[in-house]
């Protein structure tokens, strides 16, 4: 067990991220006060966080090189010659750590039930979906779960998955993963105001014995377990807030990393929410610990 690995599966994207000294106006000329390529994507962000916390164990030359510098397992790469890379346009605000995304994604295919029906899952602890192409992901989850009934308990993955866009499909994996991260976004989407009103609300769409986790920016996150009791931990504002691009992958990536080392789910929102503090104040992911 202990040498088994966590498998992240969602984008890969590249970040050009602009810094600048405050959003600027539509229509307007603004210069930089710095420019970097990143690697981005919930998954790659995710894997980027695990490696740095000790996992490195997991899942265009840029990126590559990158991924090789995280140390991430990429033997599960497939390659589409055809597609165009995805990436993303980031405006960074330093005034107020905002991030605004331009994304564009033109041909590249999301994983498949069939690319997903290769992997070798007994090399593996933990599989998190971010929730992209939910049908195919549906039947991915399944294959996941019917390993698992032939497992002994020890054996068996751990399914997560984050529910992260406000888009309609998304939501058929509220049932499926042992542990659930909704966003803020499509919590407020439903209505809801806070994390905890949020946890309430979508819990009853959970299977038997699933966590749910709602984080919730500048307040930190909540959690409720199969005993109906909400947990929080509050945020861990950094001296400077500079940039909070991919704190929520940071986030996700922390709690599963402490999960799956045995912690308890209030040790592992507390972490979760210390290292995704730490993540806002500095430009990218080194210096996260
Ligand atoms: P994202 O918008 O990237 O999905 P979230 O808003 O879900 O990120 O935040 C994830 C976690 O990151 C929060 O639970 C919190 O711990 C931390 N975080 C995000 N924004 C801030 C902030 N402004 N100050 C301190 N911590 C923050
Ligand atoms: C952050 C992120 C960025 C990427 C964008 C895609 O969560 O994964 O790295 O550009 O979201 O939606």
């Amino acid at each position: 067990m202990g040498d088994k690995k966590i498998l992240s599966i969602g984008l890969v994207c590249l970040d050009i991220i602009n810094v600048v000294d405050k959003y600027p106006e539509e229509d307007t000329d603004t210069r930089c006060l710095s420019q970097r390529w990143q690697s981005g994507g919930n998954a790659s962000n995710t894997c980027t966080v695990l490696s740095l916390l000790g996992d490195s164990d997991m899942l265009i030359c840029f990126i590559l090189n990158d991924f090789q510098m995280y140390k991430i397992d990429i033997s599960l790469l497939l390659e589409h010659a055809a597609c165009s890379f995805p990436a993303s346009v980031v405006i960074s605000s330093v005034t107020t750590g905002s991030r605004t995304i331009l994304h564009m994604n033109r041909n590249l295919p999301d994983v498949s039930v069939e690319d997903f029906s290769k992997v070798d899952l007994s090399q593996y602890k933990w599989i998190h979906w971010e929730g992209r192409n939910a049908d195919e992901q549906v039947k991915m989850i399944e294959r996941a779960r019917e390993y698992n009934s032939k497992q002994e308990e020890k054996n068996r993955i751990t399914i997560s998955v984050e529910i992260e866009k406000t888009r309609e499909p998304l939501y058929q994996l509220f049932p499926l993963g042992d542990l659930v991260f909704v966003s803020k976004d499509v919590a407020q989407h439903f209505g809801f105001t806070s994390a905890a009103a949020a946890l309430k609300g979508f819990y009853g769409r959970l299977r038997k014995g699933a966590t749910l986790i709602c984080a919730w920016a500048e307040k930190g996150a909540d959690a409720m377990g199969p005993d109906g009791v909400i947990i929080h931990s509050d945020a861990f504002p950094p001296e400077k807030l500079v940039d909070t691009l991919g704190a929520g992958d940071t986030f996700n990536a922390s709690v599963i990393y402490s999960l799956s080392n045995g912690s308890s789910l209030q040790d592992a929102l507390t972490f979760g929410c210390q290292i995704a503090g730490k993540k806002c104040g500095v430009h990218g992911y080194d210096g996260i610990l």
